[in-house]
């Protein structure tokens, strides 16, 4: 049993101490207000406490036409303290009504804030379900480095990609990679759409008003900024990797033949990462492709990255290496972003090494020698600051953090040898399966798996930033 579960019975024992020692029923617990953030040290508002959500149910109505978003989310969470009031994160959008065990519950807004006050407080240990119904045009949110994320209406369509902060734009919950839960997704477009969102397609049904709703299900952990939505008139195709995994892929029309070189490996892809990293940690695979020009970036949406065009080999490969790195073991908070960035960087040196580029030793050394003919990233900043700690939350995703990231890899393997360090990948990856770590976490584990004392490393490449050239 691991510790999470052991605490949360330690929650639940005491609850039940509480009800049985005063004499009093469930429903006269005294609780306190949630906590409105998580003291993330980047984005300390984002994410809530008092609570971790099992389940999000999210039924959304959106037409492409007006760009309104109906919504209905159904939060399944768990109280972790007796609660009076908590609160989700939710910008924007109008909230219509909130409910939460079928009782209407009063609720107010700031900023960011939505705080959900029960007619009843909610014992320790409770599992309650939360229904939000609400409407509007979703507005994008602008991120600190400047680029744009939430919900984003596209020329007939739109896409909803989270990193970091964006997703309570179109669905209220717990922002924060630290809690993650599993998801059902509803889509109701009109006809001639297609809806696309994360995991498997369980149903697509003509709703018989004009409208096609399309059913997705995510039965493993998902942090909330990897849940996507994209709504076009793409073109859909299917297939399975060698070992049974389901892959759906939606491309936007225009760009299947640029794409297809690509996409065309990611079967291929995937069976090379679980040789490499170990087994595919989802039970469903794909991409979704935007019309070229979209988005300024892609994102490593869980099972089903978007790319803003066509994307290239390395692009794919990249984006699947998060579906390890990053999706299934998340990081602890914004500050471990290297822990996605620097293992998905490095998963493309290791794919070029296997497949006759040039070997990561050959990309580590032109990096320190600003070598661009090898890796063209290679004369960037990536020696501007520490990957393990970016100095401030417009750095999270800075050149350091990929490349500087991936360089404290190799100089693992380095020290630790081509096989220890192969099984120090794949150790990481099962240790932390469909959970979170911190950089802390990382750096035991590589000292306590390789057997080796790795300070010169971390002190040096992780938390430092001089280069060593
Ligand atoms: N994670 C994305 C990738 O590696 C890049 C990215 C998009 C990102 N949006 C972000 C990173 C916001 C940090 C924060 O492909
Ligand atoms: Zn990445």
């Amino acid at each position: 049993m691991d510790t999470r579960t052991l605490s949360r019975l330690a929650v639940l024992a005491s609850a039940a101490l509480l009800v049985a020692g005063t004499g009093c029923t469930a429903e006269t617990v005294q609780g306190r207000p949630g906590a409105s953030g998580l003291r993330d040290a980047y984005f300390p508002k984002a994410g809530n406490g008092g609570y971790q959500v099992e389940h999000y149910g999210l039924d959304l109505g959106y037409d492409p036409a007006d760009g309104v978003l109906r919504g209905r989310a159904v939060i399944t969470a768990r109280a972790e303290q007796g609660l009076s009031s908590f609160n989700l994160d939710f910008s924007g959008l109008k909230v219509e009504r909130v409910a939460v065990q079928g009782a209407g519950a009063r609720f107010n807004r700031t900023g960011t804030e939505l705080t959900v006050r029960p007619a009843d407080d909610l014992a320790a240990g409770e599992v309650f379900r939360t229904e939000v119904v609400y409407s509007g045009r979703p507005k994008p949110h602008k991120d600190p480095d400047g680029s744009t994320e939430g919900w984003i209406r596209l020329d007939g369509g739109a896409v909803a990609v989270g990193e970091p902060v964006g997703s309570m734009t179109w669905f209220p919950g717990n922002h924060h990679p630290s809690d993650k839960a599993a998801y059902d997704v509803v889509l109701i477009v009109p006809k001639g759409y297609e809806a696309v969102s994360n995991g498997r397609l369980r149903s697509r049904t003509d709703t018989g008003d004009g409208r096609t709703a399309f059913a997705w299900h995510s039965p493993e952990p998902v942090a909330s900024y990897l849940v996507t939505a994209a709504v076009g008139t793409f073109r859909v195709t299917e297939g399975r990797t060698p070992s049974g995994v389901p892959l759906y892929s939606a491309v936007a029309p225009g760009e299947e033949a640029q794409s297809a070189p690509a996409l065309g490996r990611l079967a291929e892809m995937t069976e090379w990462g679980a040789a490499r990293f170990g087994p595919y940690p989802f039970s469903a695979g794909g991409a979704i492709v935007l019309p070229a020009g979209s988005l300024e970036y892609a994102l490593e949406t869980q099972t089903r990255p978007v790319f803003p065009g066509a994307p290239t080999e390395d692009l794919v490969l990249h984006e699947l290496a998060h579906q390890w790195f990053g999706n299934s073991v998340s990081p602890a908070s914004w500050k471990d972003m290297w822990l996605n960035e620097g293992f998905a960087t490095y998963a493309e040196w290791l794919w070029a090494e296997d497949h006759g580029g040039p070997t990561a030793e050959q990309r580590f050394d032109a990096f320190l020698a600003g070598d661009t003919a090898v890796d063209p990233a290679a004369d960037s900043d990536w020696d501007a600051f520490a990957p393990a700690s970016p100095p401030g939350p417009e750095d999270i995703s800075g050149n350091p953090v990929y490349h500087r990231g991936a360089m404290v890899l190799h100089r693992i393997r380095q020290e630790a040898g081509d096989a220890a360090f192969s099984a120090l990948l794949r150790g990481w990856a099962a240790e932390r399966r469909h959970g979170n770590a911190s950089t802390a976490d990382f750096t035991a584990y590589a000292e306590k798996q390789t057997g080796l004392d790795l300070r010169q490393v971390w002190d040096v490449w992780l938390y430092g930033k001089d280069s060593p050239r």
